[in-house]
């Protein structure tokens, strides 16, 4: 037995959905999301804990088996898929674990200019989100794969805020290198985290995969400091935010590296699409979910979707739009950006409806990550936004609203980064 039998394991704290103030409403789908979220026990795979460490099998092997299960299997097969990602979180965990990360590194979590830095305690689970994952390495296959074959022989890939595992890449590595099929030559990567822990936990992955000729460096900075040089990188991949497009610094850091990628560079996303819809919280996180075996775009009730009113877009980013982002500094600290404007159509009188912000993601041409997908997918409610009632009690920050009038949403990118919904005139 190792000295850190005792360790908890973490909250899930990127995936929950406790923005709803009513836990009931909630229950039932964060009952589901654990579910999913959480690793398979022992007794539901060929072995137990004590047999990861004695089994034949290794970080490596355990990666080349989960990559290989999502990039040749044409099919999505959940069970299948989460069996295999489980086993490789388990080796990626005890290589955590054993490697001497001060206690107090491993939970450190703080608030930069640009948004939450998460601990390396609250980031390990990411593998385990298997349709993110899924959407992330075939994406992330699909351009390395154009990239090398027709564009360019040597690429350089840049992982911002890649956490303490790399998780949509690093196995991925691995499974290049066993089967031979892209050399260190043709890529090399620079993995970046602010979290002293998180590189540590890199480094420890890298050796025990022994992939240490793709990575460029690892650095432990501010990834809105890194300076590699105008159009110098070929492809980025970021993955630094939550339900909703809030608290994690994605657009600040997206908007640094963009500047940084060369005539032909690209993003990993290639598109993130956040609208704003009008929906019935009681339905919409409760009951459609009451008799659901998994959470996902595809379990949504469709009467769901039907009840649901889609008020438009508010962001949508790419590597050109992050280019042109129209900013409002209010002052030194304070950066808004413009962001959509919707309307709030007529509600006849029973209608109870609040405001959701929901996330797509494009990884690369057909990889998509729908609502309810993912942790980072899921649909965040907006209480603040009052329809067509006044509350019983005032809550500070309430924007009163009725049928007829505007919404126009500013991003705020400091502090705590998400999204500012303010009135204006509407036209109805
Ligand atoms: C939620 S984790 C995401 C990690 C990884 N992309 C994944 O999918 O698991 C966020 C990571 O981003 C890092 N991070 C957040 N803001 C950062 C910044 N400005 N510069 C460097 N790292 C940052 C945190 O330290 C944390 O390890």
């Amino acid at each position: 037995m190792h000295k850190h039998t005792q360790y908890q394991e973490p909250e899930l704290a990127e995936f929950t959905v406790f923005d709803i103030p009513d836990a009931a409403t909630t229950g039932m789908l964060n009952e589901l999301l654990r579910q999913q979220l959480s690793p398979n026990l022992p007794s539901q795979q060929t072995q137990s804990n004590d047999d990861v460490e004695r089994s034949d099998k290794t970080l490596m092997s355990c990666a080349v088996d989960a990559i290989d299960e999502l990039l040749t299997n044409p099919y999505f097969e959940r069970e299948q898929v989460h069996s295999k990602l489980s086993e490789l979180f388990h080796q990626q965990k005890r290589i955590y674990l054993e490697t001497p990360i001060e206690e107090e590194l491993r939970k450190r979590q703080f608030i930069t200019h640009c948004g939450l830095v998460m601990s390396p305690d609250n980031c390990i689970t990411t593998q385990l989100d298997d349709i993110r994952v899924r959407a992330f390495v075939r994406g992330i296959h699909a351009a390395l794969q154009q990239k090398i074959n027709t564009e360019n022989s040597n690429i350089h890939v840049v992982y911002p805020a890649c956490g303490p595992f790399a998780p949509l890449l690093m196995p991925l590595i691995g499974f290049y290198k066993h089967h031979q099929i892209f050399s260190a030559t043709q890529l090399q990567i620079t993995l970046i985290d602010m979290q002293p822990g998180a590189v540590q936990s890199l480094s420890a992955l890298i050796e025990e995969m022994d992939i240490s000729e793709y990575i460029q460096d690892v650095l432990c900075m501010d990834a809105t400091q890194y300076d590699n040089g105008t159009n110098t990188i070929d492809l980025v991949i970021l993955e630094a935010m939550q339900h909703g497009f809030s608290r994690e610094g994605q657009l600040s850091i997206a908007r640094h590296f963009s500047k940084q990628l060369n005539v032909n560079g690209s993003f990993i996303p290639q598109k993130i699409i956040v609208s704003a819809h009008l929906t019935n919280l009681q339905q919409e996180f409760g009951d459609q979910w009451c008799d659901s075996e998994f959470v996902s775009e595809s379990d949504m009730k469709i009467n769901m979707a039907q009840d649901r009113i889609v008020l438009g877009d508010i962001l949508t980013v790419t590597a050109e739009k992050l280019r042109n982002m129209k900013e409002v500094v209010l002052d030194e600290s304070t950066t808004l950006i413009e962001c959509g404007t919707v309307q709030i159509p007529f509600l006849s009188e029973n209608e109870e409806k609040s405001i959701i912000l929901s996330t797509k993601v494009q990884t690369w041409d057909n990889e998509w990550i729908g609502e309810y997908d993912s942790g980072i997918t899921h649909p965040l409610p907006d209480q603040n936004i009052c329809i067509n009632f006044k509350p019983k009690e005032d809550k500070p920050g309430d924007l009163l609203l009725k049928s007829g009038d505007g919404l126009k949403f500013y991003y705020r990118m400091n502090g705590l980064p998400g999204f500012l919904p303010t009135w204006i005139a509407g036209d109805i």
